[in-house]
């Protein structure tokens, strides 16, 4: 959601705030800021929007500061507004600090500050840290630990303060937070994509931690201010690899990486000999399932309750993490709960965890970023090795999960004695199948000509098409903001028909040989009111037999491999219609990447 950069040391500080803002800005984008500090005095930009817009004002204000830290904010409380920015400062001009999280009791904390005469100038949640640091004693670490002791809620905070010029304060609580030892300084950064190619070592705040930064050295703190040792992990920029290479967006550059990352994710599966291998500390029978997560992931478990309970023949229940959280869910012991996460940093999927680590449920957690917090917090990780996703909209981590899915639903099939050599075969063989599914690309283009003008659209399909329909039709709104619904096949016309006029776009997946008929005669009812249908199809039906305007031809594969293959087209659909209606494809409005707030 929101990033913080921060550097101290011997460098300009200007330049590398604004690299670090440009690499974090695929998190959040509705404005930005900085504050340098240099001979005593805290000098603050901010601006509305793109951190583009901060570019110019930056760089005038720059004059030498080698302090600085800086933020890219998704608005949570105040409207995205220059003076709703980071850094907030306190009245006094003391204090800057830029926050990531929510502070849950800022509004009785703000009533408490304005009573006693503190004057606002911000609705942000975030100001009162400022406000409170500077009606605390004492030096400026025992200032923050006086303020962090008030706060409830989740942050990770860069602080300077102007009577501390050689240093930066940090903490952090429920947000992930890093430090990076560079040869000319010390960096700040929520994410390590911030980080300047000179960093060689990176330090992880864990919850309640404070940190002092220096230009040459960095000291960790514990919520009560007493000292506390921590190893350096190395660190290199380029295995965090972030270039657009020849692409113009970093999402049509990921399409293409999916059969890369397919291959790496299930690579990690397979024995040379090719038998399916998981970890043993996976329990091999079940007694439920329960798949956890939100946005494109949660289609990932969509998918995967159809796959895991037709192949290996065990109860799954699919929850998007906001419900399972404040549901009474009957998870208990015996029962596996998986966690899939592209960031690993999501508030409700990680909250979701922490209650079904509660209930006493063995814990699994598929993850993209390996040091996340849901995979430090679950029992097992079988990670996703789709590498860094940049493209606010996922497509390889999404390829990715669903491909540790698939190896999990053939190991409990196994187990079980159920049947799976045939889905085995196939998922060995899917990275090649993904990239012969790329080759839609151009049918893709054409359908998406005929549709971008459209304000609706409808994606139809059952079983495992219908989990796909749901992933295509949220990469189309969530990038071209052309409205769009995924319904069963068979369901639509318990009411949502009634939309169906003369031209609306259909949307059509067959791609499951079985239930075929079945959707053919769903395509037929929409055609019968006009619709215009765009058909997917992998089962070897033409244009006639799906009543179909066209027809996007899908790769064949096991039926529950399908939905690996024809999201490929659906992603490419997306993609052009994005691209026709002129829209920013990599960072949709109002979305963020990694969510951390609940
Ligand atoms: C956000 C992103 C989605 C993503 C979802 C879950 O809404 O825009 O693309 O699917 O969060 O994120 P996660 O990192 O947990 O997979």
């Amino acid at each position: 959601m929101c990033g913080i950069i921060g550097y101290i040391g011997s460098k300009m500080a200007a330049p590398l705030l604004l690299e670090g803002l440009q690499a974090l800005e695929y998190r959040g984008y509705d404005s930005a800021g900085a504050a340098l500090l240099q001979s005593g005095r805290l000098d603050i930009v901010r601006r509305a929007g793109r951190v583009e817009n901060l570019k110019t004002p930056l760089n005038e204000l720059a004059q030498g500061a080698c302090v600085g830290i800086a933020h890219t904010r998704w608005a949570t409380h105040g409207a995205p507004t220059e003076h709703n920015a980071h850094p907030h400062r306190s009245a006094d001009a003391r204090w800057a600090v830029v926050h990531n999280g929510i502070i849950e009791n800022a509004d009785a904390l703000r009533d408490r500050l304005v009573a006693d005469g503190v004057a606002f100038a911000s609705e942000t949640d975030t100001e009162v840290i400022p406000q409170l640091l500077a009606r605390a004693e004492g030096a400026p670490l025992e200032a923050l630990r006086q303020t962090l002791a008030q706060l409830a809620g989740s942050w990770a905070l860069g602080i300077l303060c102007a009577h501390a010029p050689d240093a930066l304060f940090a903490a952090c609580q429920s947000s992930p937070l890093l430090i990076g030892a560079a040869q000319d300084g010390m960096y700040l950064a929520s994410d390590a994509a911030a980080f300047g190619d000179d960093v060689f070592a990176l330090y992880r705040l864990n919850d309640g931690e404070m940190a002092v930064l220096r230009a040459d050295s960095v000291a960790f703190y514990d919520s009560e201010g007493a000292p506390v040792r921590k190893e350096a992990a190395p660190f290199s920029r380029r295995a965090h690899g972030s270039d657009k290479g020849m692409y113009t967006h970093y999402m049509r550059k990921e399409i293409d990486e999916q059969p890369d990352a397919v291959r790496r994710t299930l690579a990690q599966f397979f024995s040379d000999a090719g038998a399916l291998r998981l970890p043993a500390l996976l329990p091999s029978s079940p007694r439920r399932v329960f798949l956890i997560a939100c946005g494109s992931a949660y289609h990932a478990c969509v998918t995967a309750k159809y796959v895991i309970e037709e192949l290996a023949a065990v109860p799954c229940e699919a929850w998007v993490a906001s419900e399972f959280r404040y549901a009474m869910p009957l998870i208990g012991k015996g029962d596996v709960a998986v966690f899939v996460s592209q960031s690993g940093e999501t508030a409700d999927t990680l909250a979701a965890l922490r209650l079904a680590t509660v209930h006493g449920a063995h814990t699994v957690g598929i993850v993209n970023v390996p040091d996340s917090a849901i995979a430090r917090a679950c029992a097992l990780v079988l990670p996703t090795l789709a590498g860094a996703e940049i493209a606010v909209a996922t497509t390889k981590a999404y390829s990715a999960q669903l491909a540790v899915l698939y190896a999990l639903a053939a190991h409990w099939a196994q187990a079980g004695g159920q049947e799976c050599t045939d889905f085995l075969d196939e998922l060995r063989r899917l990275p090649e199948k993904i990239s012969a599914a790329l080759t839609s690309e151009a049918r893709a283009k054409a359908v998406a000509q005929e549709i971008h003008k459209e304000e609706h659209a409808y994606f139809i399909g059952r079983g495992v098409d219908y989990a796909t329909a749901l992933e295509g039709s949220l990469k189309l709104k969530e990038i071209s903001y052309l409205h769009s619904e995924a319904y069963p096949a068979g369901e639509l016309k318990h009411g949502t028909i009634s939309l169906i006029a003369p031209g609306t776009p259909v949307i059509a997946l067959a791609c499951t040989a079985r239930l075929l008929p079945k959707t053919a005669a769903n395509i037929r009812e929409v055609t019968a009111r006009g619709a215009r249908v765009f058909a997917l199809t992998g089962a070897g039906a033409d244009q006639n037999t799906l009543d179909a305007e066209q027809i996007i031809a899908v790769p064949t594969a096991h039926p529950l491999l399908m939905p690996s293959l024809s999201v490929i087209p659906l992603q490419l659909l997306a993609y052009h219609v994005a691209a026709l209606r002129g829209c920013d494809i990599d960072k949709p409005k109002n979305l963020a990447k990694s969510v951390t707030v609940e």
